[in-house]
């Protein structure tokens, strides 16, 4: 039996209101804001140089367009189904509307790989800036404690520190330990203190480009497509589209906006505003400054490098704004971390409620009142994966995990103009079914350049999601329960 929860029950528990529900305070502007301070991190201050470097040259930014492509055909459909079910839980819950429960177990479980590893990767860049930062004041930690041992990497005074020299990566670790432990308290950020960190993160990508711009040394940008290796993905068109995958990793975020859907004031109007609108400006801030970057510095030198935004900058010779543009990335990476930890844990705390996951996981403190247990859990999973996996690992997980979730929303929107073609559709994707096809194509298609291990790790996670719930799930399921009982 597929069981699918009703979307009338999921609507009707969205509308109510008063004590213990969520508050409906966010405009469309600090959608908006919410978008963009869950997008702009590691991806445009880190991946920008590894995809330069390894994948596409100068043509970086051709790869932020086509990933931006990927984005806009799945995120039209995120806008369909969260204008129309405007519910926490994001993606799991419309599968589980559309596509029944076994799908939206499916893609529960893949979420971990988006918002867990994605909070482990950007833990892993922020550590780098932080370092960089330290150097210049003469703070430097031991080489063994900032790097796990399956990477090398390189300081900002040239040291190298080779695969293997490496024990953990510390300073990943602390900073997810800190970060669970303010979610733990309940310190949520608001939603004036985010528009405010995402008002600097924004102000410094715009200063990058302003100030880079004219010393664009176009030297750098010869050729702007360099010739592939003959190795798929090194350069070339290949190397494009595997750009294009590895830089996915800087859009992933705007599917947040879905999640604050139940806090949103007008969701029917301001999800479509706040999901598109934050991948249009995100998409142009991205190319502008991927064609700076790869102006100022020539796209080779960025190999090993993990602050890659720093070392173009240093080129302009702006040597008072460094200290600046390193502590704003470093907040701006902050507030990435903490929507990707609760969001995680919202998924899991949601999952748990549904009967799918222990309740363990929707536990909630009885002072702090948070989901204490689960951002535990998730304290000692991330840390792991920050202290001891290599960084471009875990940015092609959560590429290759995101883009199957996107997939399979697109789906769900062509499954349901199909099951249910009546509902009320606030927001209606255009063209169906070519846009969400589309969004399908890309998105596998971009499944498909990443390496093969991220393919196998991939099929591992999601035979041991599938085996949770063919022994636990399925048996636990609340609405299994509930419709064996009506029986
Ligand atoms: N898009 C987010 C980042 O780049 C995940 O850090």
């Amino acid at each position: 039996m597929n069981l699918k929860k009703p979307i009338d029950v999921l609507i009707a528990e969205s509308a109510e209101s008063g004590e213990g529900t969520l508050k409906r305070t966010l405009g469309n502007t600090s959608l908006i804001a919410l978008g963009i301070g869950a997008i702009i991190g590691a991806g445009l201050f880190s991946l920008t140089g590894i995809a330069a470097a390894e994948n596409a040259g100068p043509a970086v930014t051709l790869s932020f367009v086509l990933a931006a492509l990927a984005c806009a055909f799945a995120g039209l459909c995120y806008a369909e189904f969260a204008s129309m079910i405007p519910v926490a839980g994001s993606a799991y819950t419309y599968s589980y509307a559309t596509m029944g429960e076994f799908m939206a177990w499916i893609i529960g479980w893949d979420l971990v790989l988006e918002y867990a590893l994605g909070a482990a990767t950007v833990a892993v860049s922020w550590s780098r800036y932080l370092l960089e930062f330290f150097h210049k004041y003469g703070i430097d930690l031991p080489h063994n404690l900032l790097v796990s041992p399956f990477e090398s990497l390189k300081l900002g005074d040239g040291t190298f520190i080779a695969k293997g020299e490496g024990i953990v990566n510390l300073p990943a670790i602390f900073i997810i330990i800190l970060l669970s432990a303010v979610l733990i308290r309940g310190t949520k950020e608001s939603a004036t203190m985010n528009n405010i960190l995402v008002i600097v993160k924004v102000a410094v990508v715009l200063i990058f480009i302003a100030l880079g711009w004219s010393h664009i040394n176009s030297a750098n940008h010869e050729p702007y497509i360099p010739a592939n290796t003959g190795v798929f993905g090194e350069f070339g068109w290949s190397g494009i589209a595997r750009g294009a995958a590895v830089v996915f990793f800087a859009f992933i975020g705007f599917d947040a906006v879905s999640t604050a859907a139940q806090e949103a004031k007008n969701p029917k109007k301001g999800m479509p505003i706040g999901i598109l609108g934050s991948l249009v400006i995100c998409t142009l801030l991205y190319v502008l400054f991927a064609h700076v970057m790869t102006g100022l510095v020539n796209y080779k030198e960025f190999a090993g490098d993990a602050k890659p935004a720093a070392t173009a900058f240093a080129v302009t010779g702006y040597s008072f704004l460094q200290d600046g543009l390193i502590i704003a990335i470093l907040a701006g990476y902050t507030s990435v971390m903490l929507v990707m930890l609760m969001g995680q844990s919202r998924v899991f705390y949601t999952m748990s409620k549904d009967g799918l996951l222990p309740t363990f996981f929707s536990s909630i403190h009885h002072k702090f009142r948070t989901p204490w247990k689960t951002n535990i859990f998730f304290m000692f999973f991330v840390s792991i994966f920050a202290g001891f996996v290599p960084v471009s690992d875990l940015g092609h997980m959560v590429s290759i995990g995101t883009l199957f979730a996107f997939s399979l929303v697109c789906i769900g929107v062509l499954v349901l103009r199909k099951t249910d073609p009546n509902r009320e559709r606030p927001f209606r994707t255009p063209l169906v079914p070519f846009v969400p096809i589309l969004g399908i194509i890309t998105c596998v298609g971009l499944m498909a350049t990443l390496p093969l291990e991220s393919w196998e790790r991939l099929i591992i996670w999601m035979a041991l999601g599938i085996a949770i719930y063919f022994f636990y799930g399925k048996k636990n399921s609340v609405l299994g329960k509930k419709q064996a009982g009506n029986s």
